[in-house]
């Protein structure tokens, strides 16, 4: 088992090296894919760091590689490098894709995602590698390896959406920054992110995918005690793009002043959506309540009580008995 792990972590290795240098020296990858980062902005600096690749537009440009070297096609399949077709023949996964290697906390590549390089309604915008023995999605944060020591120092860490996100921020100087990569947030991703800080910031796409998306990590990541923030961008941005719109400097002053605690946010939210009508106030009340009630930290709760309250204009007893109603009711 540990013996198929190691084989795993090295064919990967090898497919990360060959997307990479099929990045920098190949005609198709230079013109191509090299190209396609150098639009889009980023630095050498980046595409080294972050060990980003080219892959081919053949069918198996890579298996063919990786049998030259020795690697057996059933351990590239194993690794979710290839497919296999009725009737047997093999093809690379990955085709005519610009490529970001997914690292785990120590650096090891485990899996790839593989963006389209133009937007094509019959394609996925992204390809990703699917579950293997070395890959569990829900486990994994993307840019964790790049992002552990800066979340230490900063003591916090900014959660985005993409893998475009995590690189931008980097270039920006703001490198405590990883990815959900477009799934729900998962307790096992949230534990890794408290091995570094307590601290959250969430900094999901000004959708409404986001923001959906946004209010559902986040009781989540309450319950587990982390202290979270909320910062959401403009209609139709996401971090990387406003990043670029507005520069580097504008862009951390905006995330100073938009960052509201999780309460605030959801509260925000909420209310928009009710107006005056006394039933739905009634209704956000009680899910403000519910996601307060989840703080493990009676001092934390009490805090949010009070700022609730307030914000609501609702008598803070109230809020804290329905709170005790509501956690006996749900035993
Ligand atoms: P987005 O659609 O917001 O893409 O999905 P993006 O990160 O902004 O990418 P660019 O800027 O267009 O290149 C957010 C994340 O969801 C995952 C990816 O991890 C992506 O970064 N995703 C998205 C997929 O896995 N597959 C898809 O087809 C789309
Ligand atoms: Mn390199
Ligand atoms: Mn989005
Ligand atoms: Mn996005
Ligand atoms: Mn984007």
């Amino acid at each position: 088992k540990q013996n198929e792990r190691e084989s795993l972590f090295i064919v990967l290795n090898f497919a990360k090296e060959f997307y990479h240098s099929h990045l920098l020296t190949s005609d198709e990858g230079k013109s191509i894919g090299l190209s396609y980062f150098r639009e889009r902005g980023f630095l050498d600096n980046t595409v080294e760091s972050f060990e980003l690749g080219y892959s081919s537009d053949q069918w198996d440009a890579l298996l063919q590689e990786a049998i030259r070297r020795g690697y057996r096609p059933e351990l590239l399949e194993k690794a979710g490098l290839i497919l296999s077709k009725e009737g047997g023949k093999t093809y690379d996964r990955f085709r005519g894709r610009v490529i970001f290697p997914i690292h785990n906390v120590s650096g090891r590549v485990i899996a790839f995602g593989a963006r389209i390089l133009k937007t094509d309604k019959n394609q996925p915008k992204y390809i990703n590698s699917p579950e293997t023995e070395v890959y569990h999605k829900s486990q994994v944060l993307y840019g964790i390896f790049q992002a552990k020591n800066a979340i230490r120092q900063e003591d916090i860490c900014y959660l985005t959406e993409g893998y475009t996100d995590v690189l931008s921020l980097h270039q920006a100087g703001i490198k405590n920054v990883v990815a959900s990569s477009g799934t729900s947030l998962t307790i096992e991703q949230i534990r890794l992110i408290s091995r570094f800080t307590q601290n959250v910031t969430i900094l999901y796409d000004g959708d409404a995918a986001g923001i959906k998306a946004a209010l559902r990590g986040l009781d989540m990541v309450l319950e587990e005690g982390l202290n979270v923030s909320v910062a959401t961008f403009p209609d139709g941005d996401d971090p990387d793009s406003y990043v670029r719109k507005v520069g580097a400097e504008t862009f951390k002053k905006y995330l100073s002043q938009h960052s509201n605690d999780f309460i605030t946010f959801k509260t925000d939210i909420l209310l928009k959506d009710a107006g005056d009508n006394p039933f739905k106030r009634a209704e956000i009340i009680s899910e403000v309540i519910q996601s307060i009630s989840k703080i493990p930290d009676p001092i934390k709760r009490q805090v949010f009580f009070q700022k609730t309250a307030r914000q609501l204009q609702v008598d803070e007893q109230t809020l804290i008995s329905e709170s005790n109603r509501m956690v006996l009711t749900q035993q």
